[in-house]
């Protein structure tokens, strides 16, 4: 069976992207600190640079996630019966065949909905996935979780997974209206199962992200060569240095991209010049850490019931199955 058998819907096409991209490029070089979205690091490369990252020794939250799921799976199962399993920042949805397994074994699940920014990502889960499960539906959506949510799909018992700790990814203030607006799309009863990483010791924590081999450094400097391909800008990605700091006060590690020299890097596509001082910092991402309490307290805010916490045997991940209430 070919690609075009399987059912694709995009609602972020390369063009909308490449737009979000001049708006958020103008704005976050614009400010003062410097700042970009990371959800622009997922082009093809990028997203196999994260494929990349997942298997790095330092780089613990993808197995120890998988352990999590690899234990409860059957009993997400058998709590949520769910019928349309739903995964925003799919990704490569190699970890999701845990669920999908034990949802197809207790004999519920009809479809399964995988949704990322990266279409390239996802044509080659569907791929993967339509190979080992021929008979399930699969559905992908091609859309950004934060401004797509109406396009999830409304039939079957639903349960949606947003795994990885990419709820990391949003700042508090962020994360709240997110939940709200995922919670509104759910009916009561319908379930979120949401992966997120734990405060933890730096010593753990920023290896994680500046690992030994440099494949994070790489990751991270690629979103300059997106904006040199998709604005026609003139980074010059070995003048930017890699930086991995674990923020005390707001328990969260954040990235960032530090100017070797001074410099003066064109924009084409936005007409705009912007200058780095030596030394200075753009920050690419904030990749926030949990706390039991603080998770649950924001969940019951947006409307959810925490059903279940699970973590893995080291404690440095958690696993939530919550409730829409
Ligand atoms: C995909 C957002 C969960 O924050 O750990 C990995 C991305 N950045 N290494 C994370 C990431 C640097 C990752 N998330």
């Amino acid at each position: 069976m070919t690609l075009q058998d399987l059912d694709l819907d995009v609602y972020l096409t390369p063009e909308d992207l490449a737009a979000g991209l001049r708006t958020d490029a103008r704005t976050g070089l614009s400010a003062s600190p410097k700042w970009l979205p990371p959800k622009y690091f997922y082009d093809a490369r990028g997203s196999e640079l994260f494929e990349e990252i997942t298997r790095l020794p330092e780089y613990y939250p993808t197995r120890a996630e998988r352990s999590i799921l690899a234990e409860r799976a059957p009993a997400i199962a058998r709590i949520t019966g769910a019928k349309t399993l739903i995964e925003l920042g799919s990704g490569s949805s190699e970890k999701t065949r845990l669920l999908l397994d034990a949802l197809r074994e207790h004999g519920t699940l009809g479809s399964f909905t995988p949704l990322d920014v990266s279409e390239s990502a996802l044509r080659h889960a569907l791929d993967d996935l339509h190979r080992d499960y021929p008979d399930l539906h699969l559905h992908g959506i091609v859309a950004d979780f934060v401004n797509h949510l109406e396009v999830l799909p409304e039939t079957g018992t639903r349960l949606v997974a947003f795994l990885g700790g990419t709820i990391g990814n949003f700042t508090p203030a962020e994360r709240a209206p997110f939940l709200s607006a995922l919670r509104d799309r759910l009916a009561p009863g319908e379930f979120l199962l949401l992966g997120a990483d734990l405060v933890k010791s730096p010593a753990v924590l920023i290896p994680a992200y500046a690992d030994a081999a440099g494949v994070t450094a790489e990751f991270n400097r690629n979103v300059l060569r997106v904006l040199n391909r998709e604005l026609g800008a003139t980074f010059d990605p070995s003048r930017f240095a890699h930086v991995a700091l674990w923020d005390e006060a707001n328990e969260w590690i954040e990235m960032r991209l530090r100017s070797a020299v001074p410099q003066t890097v064109r924009l084409e596509a936005l007409d705009l010049d912007i200058t780095f001082g030596r030394g200075e910092e753009l920050r690419t991402e904030v990749s926030a850490k949990f706390r039991r309490d603080g998770l649950t307290a924001e969940l019951a805010a947006a409307g959810f019931a925490v059903r279940d916490w699970w973590t893995d045997r080291e404690d440095r991940f958690a696993l939530t199955l919550a409730a829409a209430v």
